[in-house]
């Protein structure tokens, strides 16, 4: 089953209820919200205040996608929101296996998010652990640039690796997903496309869904 996961970095950010309820009825599964720090990205998005009022409208799971140096810091808040998924980067966190803990402890889907130039491999050993990886198909930063191809290789060694020890875990692509790419992604063992522009950058959301789908 393939979840489509449209990321609201890209919605008109003045009309966000509409743009949710949009979204929503055009089938979208997850909502992918990007939230960025100026530290380990650099740019700014938005923070609690605004996760926790997207989570008093939103009738389908959050899924929260921290760009920050300290994600464990708003841990609490996401188990308070009734967020379902949350990543972090393994590239921002010293201690992954704690962070990952505490996720669990809060009964959130725990993930880590990996940029494209950090090996899948770094995860083998605590990836029994982990509910869904976020593989970046982008530099983390900014919606609409284009997709890496480099992200193939990355879900193939990591499918068959959890595959080899019998794990079930999830997998995220993020960063210009698009028609194009979206086949080969899922083939690979993607199971969630996130996508931002490509939804979000046209006028018939449902149709650029169903094409994804
Ligand atoms: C980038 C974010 C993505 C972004 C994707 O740092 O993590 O979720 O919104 O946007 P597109 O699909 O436009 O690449
Ligand atoms: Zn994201």
């Amino acid at each position: 089953m393939i979840k489509i996961a449209p990321s609201l970095l890209s919605a008109d950010f003045t009309r966000l209820y509409d743009e949710i309820r949009a979204i929503e009825t055009a089938g979208a599964d997850i909502l992918h919200l990007d939230v960025m720090d100026g530290h380990f990205v650099p740019n700014l998005t938005f923070g609690l205040p605004i996760i926790e009022q997207i989570s008093k409208i939103s009738s389908i799971p959050l899924d929260v996608h921290f760009m920050v140096t300290n994600p464990g810091d708003y841990f609490s808040s996401m188990a308070e929101f009734g967020v379902e998924y949350v990543s972090f980067h393994q590239e921002a966190v010293v201690h992954i296996h704690r962070m990952i803990s505490v996720l669990k402890e809060n009964r959130i889907k725990a993930g880590i998010a990996l940029n494209p130039g950090t090996p899948v491999q770094h995860l083998f050993p605590i990836v029994a652990e982990l509910d869904f990886v976020l593989l970046m198909s982008v530099n983390p930063g900014f919606g609409g640039q284009n997709f890496l191809p480099l992200v193939y290789d990355k879900i193939r060694t990591l499918k068959e690796y959890t595959d080899k020890i019998d794990h079930k875990l999830e997998i995220q692509v993020d960063g210009g997903v698009s028609d194009i790419n979206a086949k080969e992604l899922v083939k690979l063992g993607a199971n969630i496309l996130v996508a931002g522009s490509y939804i979000f950058g046209s006028d018939d959301y449902a149709a650029k869904i169903r094409s994804l789908r």
